[in-house]
Formats: structure tokens, sequence, C-alpha cells
């Protein structure tokens, strides 16, 4: 039990530190979480690491939505890195291995000593943590201040590829030899016949199993379960699947998603601003492209984007461009700056799909993409299968062709296609006639089909974030545990 200090009697008010890997899509998911505290009336402390924080700090949306709570402030932590650019799968290695170094000791310093705690006058009173940050974890479940996890990739994911991993390696499923990428999986209970190899996450891939990652995401399926509780951005319905079995390993897990929708409807509900309420973007978004969509007919656009990690080469972006201008739909495409690995020279572009996309296209560096998957003109959507874009997709009943890159995103495309029937996966192919072929199957060969299955899911999506809805209880829940654990 937590009491102010010199009165015994008296309970502390509750106050979360909330600390997130230095990466965009974690940030925003765990900026979404701490508001929907900051509603509850909870003190919130939002710790960044400083290489996330100076673009953020450059949003000036950002600060001045949260300088509308008085019990919400940001701290941050040195994390040793140098370079201004936000995270891309070139350096998130970089990244980690600071805030490791870096940011470990000084967390640990803080936490122990009871500083940040100190400064608030407020005593820390449980931690929302990033389960993707092994030595947060391990450092808050030294201190007597109990911990929740938030993971925010996908479920499906962290079944069968993180809880799991320790399983199927002893098992020798993993790693796995190049020609047998199409063997089923066996030893991840509850996916029997579902997944091949090649639908396992990316890093299992990997030859060597002591790599920094494998390593990381092995200590994270050990730490996990001893802390307080797990949160999840999913909805019970859609991950029906793995949910009861992850239960069985971490028994308190609150699905709060689609996290993006539930934050929104609750937002909205508070605030008589309700302009761009939900971005957390490190990047500047073309607004303009959403005028664009509105010149279009509904359900007929194509929305591209990769993410704010994904990378392509020169030679698989000419790939995607003829099977979108083969297909003859109009398309949207985010082509944000530095994602082509090797350069981009238009030089070597060819004219035809220059003068096409004149006509038929329009290219931005970052889009808003919740409200550009919200408009009626897109139909489909070509992803690298990020757990967020597939559950912005999802909240609004848009089709998904699944490009996966790398992490969960290998396992997230195949529950799009065989589980949850929302799309096709085309992963590890990179080929004009499989694209064109799976826009013009989505969009009009069996487009009743593919209608017919996303709108089950946006409507049990809805469901969830209504206020009788699961993820509105798990919410609630949330709340509860944290009051009740700093009385
Ligand atoms: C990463 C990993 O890639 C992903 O696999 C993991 O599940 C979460 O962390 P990211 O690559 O950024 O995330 O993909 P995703 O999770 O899909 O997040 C992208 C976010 O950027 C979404 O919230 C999306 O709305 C936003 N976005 C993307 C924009 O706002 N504008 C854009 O133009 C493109």
């Amino acid at each position: 039990k937590n009491h102010q200090k010199g009165d015994p009697k008296t309970p502390l008010e509750p106050h979360v530190l909330i600390f997130p890997i230095p990466i965009q899509g974690p940030v925003n998911c765990f900026l979404k979480l701490a508001e929907l505290l900051c509603l509850s009336g909870i003190y919130v402390t939002f710790l960044n690491t400083d290489h996330i924080h100076r673009p953020l700090l450059r949003h000036t949306n950002i600060l001045s939505r949260f300088n509308r709570y008085p019990n919400f402030r940001f701290e941050t932590i040195p994390d040793g890195v140098n370079f201004e650019n936000p995270v891309s799968a070139a350096n998130i290695k970089e990244v980690l291995e600071g805030a490791n170094i870096v940011s470990k000791p000084i967390f640990r310093e803080m936490m122990i000593s009871g500083r940040l705690s100190k400064r608030s006058e407020r005593p820390v009173t449980a931690m929302i943590l990033d389960a993707f940050f092994g030595f947060a974890v391990e450092v808050g479940l030294e201190t007597s201040t109990p911990v929740f996890c938030f993971q925010t990739i996908s479920p499906c994911c962290s079944w069968t590829s993180f809880f799991n991993l320790p399983t199927l390696i002893e098992a020798g499923e993993v790693p796995f030899r190049e020609e047998d990428m199409d063997k089923l999986v066996e030893n991840v209970p509850g996916t029997q016949h579902l997944l091949r190899k090649r639908d396992l996450a990316g890093f299992c891939r990997l030859d060597d199993m002591s790599n920094g990652e494998v390593q990381r995401v092995l200590k994270e399926a050990l730490l996990t379960p001893r802390t307080q509780g797990l949160i999840v951005n999913t909805f019970e319905e859609l991950d029906a699947l793995v949910l009861p079995y992850m239960r069985k390993l971490c028994p308190n897990i609150y699905p709060i998603g689609p996290l993006h929708s539930l934050h929104k409807v609750r937002i909205l509900a508070n605030t008589t601003q309700p302009q761009n309420i939900s971005s957390n973007s490190v990047w500047k978004e073309d607004c303009t492209c959403l005028s664009w969509l509105d010149k279009h007919p509904p359900k007929t656009v194509v929305y591209v984007s990769i993410g704010s990690l994904a990378m392509m080469k020169f030679e698989q972006l000419l790939e995607i461009w003829y099977g979108l201008v083969n297909s003859g739909k109009p398309f949207l495409w985010v082509r944000r700056p530095g994602s082509i690995s090797d350069g981009y020279d238009e030089s070597h572009v060819p004219s035809e799909l220059l003068d096409h996309t004149k006509e038929m296209g329009c290219i931005v560096d970052w889009a808003p993409q919740e409200d550009v998957l919200a408009h009626q003109a897109v139909g489909a959507f070509m992803t690298h299968s990020g757990w967020n874009s597939t559950m912005e997709s999802i909240a609004v009943g848009v089709p998904m062709i699944c490009w996966p890159y790398f992490y969960d995103q290998q396992v997230i495309s195949r529950f799009v296609g065989e589980v949850w029937k929302v799309g096709v996966d085309i992963k590890d192919t990179c080929d004009r006639l499989i694209v064109e072929k799976a826009i013009r199957d989505m969009m009009d060969k069996n487009r009743d089909i593919f209608t017919q299955s996303a709108i089950l899911w946006e409507n049990l999506a809805k469901e969830s974030i209504s206020e009788a809805g699961s993820s509105s209880k798990s919410l609630a829940r949330l709340v509860a545990d944290i009051i009740s654990l700093s009385s």
C-alpha cells in the first residue's frame, strides 16, 4: 500500500510514469493512452528520450494539446543519439542501443532514488512501460512500484513469435533454412495449419539467435508475465484466437483497441476544439491529398504507405508503381523521404509511369493517414502491415494488400489474409503482375467478399469502443486498478 509521506492514512494521488521506446509508432500509442488516463483524473509523467522528444517539441499541436491537462507533464532522459531524423529501419538499432546504454543507468537512478517523484512532489504510484524496453521493465520490477507493460505491437505476433520463441528455438523450428519457408509451424498452440515459417516474425529468419534483436524478444517474453498486467492495442473479438493463450501466461490483459478510435471518441466528447485531435506525427502531414481524394468516387482509390520505418529498393518501387498504373486505379502514395534504400533518381523512372501518375496519382511525403483511410474515396490500402496501420484500416473497413517489411508485419499480414480475411498477403514477392492482380481482385472481382468482411470487423471494432464495449470496459478496469494500487 502507498501512503503520503508523514501521514500513513492519506492515500496517494494516482500518478503514472509512462515510458515508451523512442520510435514514432509506440510514442503515438503511449501519448493516446496518456491522454485517456489524464481524462480519468490520473496524474501522468510522460518520459521521452531526447531523440524523440526534440521532433515532438517542434510539433506545436502536441504541446498545445497536452498543455490543456494540468495533470500531465513531459520529462526527458538522455539517450546519446545525436542524429536529428526520426528513426527509420536503417538506424533503429542505434537508437535502441543508445537508450540501453545511456538511458538505462539514468533511469535506474531516477527510479531507485525517487528523484522523479520528488521533482513532482507527487510520488509515482504505477509505471506503464514499453514491453519492448526490457531494461526499463527490469528497473521497474526492482522498485516496489507496480509495473504495467504496454505492448504496442500486434498480439498475434506477440503470441506466435515472442512468447513462443523459446519453444520454437528448443523444438528446432527457429531459425530455419530458406528452403523451409513454406513448411508449417507446429509448436505454436492455437495456430495449427495457419502459419508457415515465413509468417513468423521477421527476426525468426535470422541465422544467429544470439543477435541483439532476438535476445531483446526473449527477455521481453520472460519479463512481461512478471508485471502487474499487459495492455494491448486490440479488441477481444479480433484476437480471440490468441488472447486466451496469452492469458495463460499473463492473466491480466487489457485489450483497449482500436486505441486511436477509443481515443478519438473520448477526446471529442471532452473538447471544444476537435481539429486535428489525434495527430502525434513527427512529420508534417500534407493535407492537400484530402482535397485530391474529394475528387474521386467512393472506393475507387488505392492508398499506398509503408509507415514510418520500412524501406524499399528503387527496383521494388518501380514494380509497385507499374502494378498500380496497370491496375488502372487512381492512387495516393506516401513516399516518406529517405525510404528508398538505394536512393530515388527520377531520371531512371520510365516516362510512362510519370505521365500516368500526373493524371491518376497523388504522391506526398507524409499523409494524415487516419483521415485518408476514413475518406470514402479509398477502396484499398497497400500497406507494410504495421500494427497501427492495420488497426486504423480495420477500424474503418478498408481491405488491405499486405506487403510486410519486417518484425511483426510478417505475422500480421498472414492474419489479415487467413484469419480476419480482410486482405491479401503478398509477402516475399514484389512483382508488378501480382500487385495489379491483388488490386483488381480487391476492387473489382472479389470486391463484395472483401467489403463484407471489412464491414464485419469495422462494426465489431466500433462496438468494442462503445460505452458498454469490451475495450471501454478494459480501459475502465485499467484506470480502476491504477487508482486502487495507489490507495
Ligand atoms: C512500427 C512497426 O513497423 C510495426 O510493425 C509495429 O507494429 C509498430 O511499430 P510503423 O512502421 O511506423 O511502426 O508502422 P505502423 O504501426 O503502421 O504505424 C505507422 C503510423 O504512422 C500510423 O499510425 C499511421 O497513421 C501513421 N502514418 C503513416 C501517418 O500518419 N502518415 C503517413 O503518411 C503514414
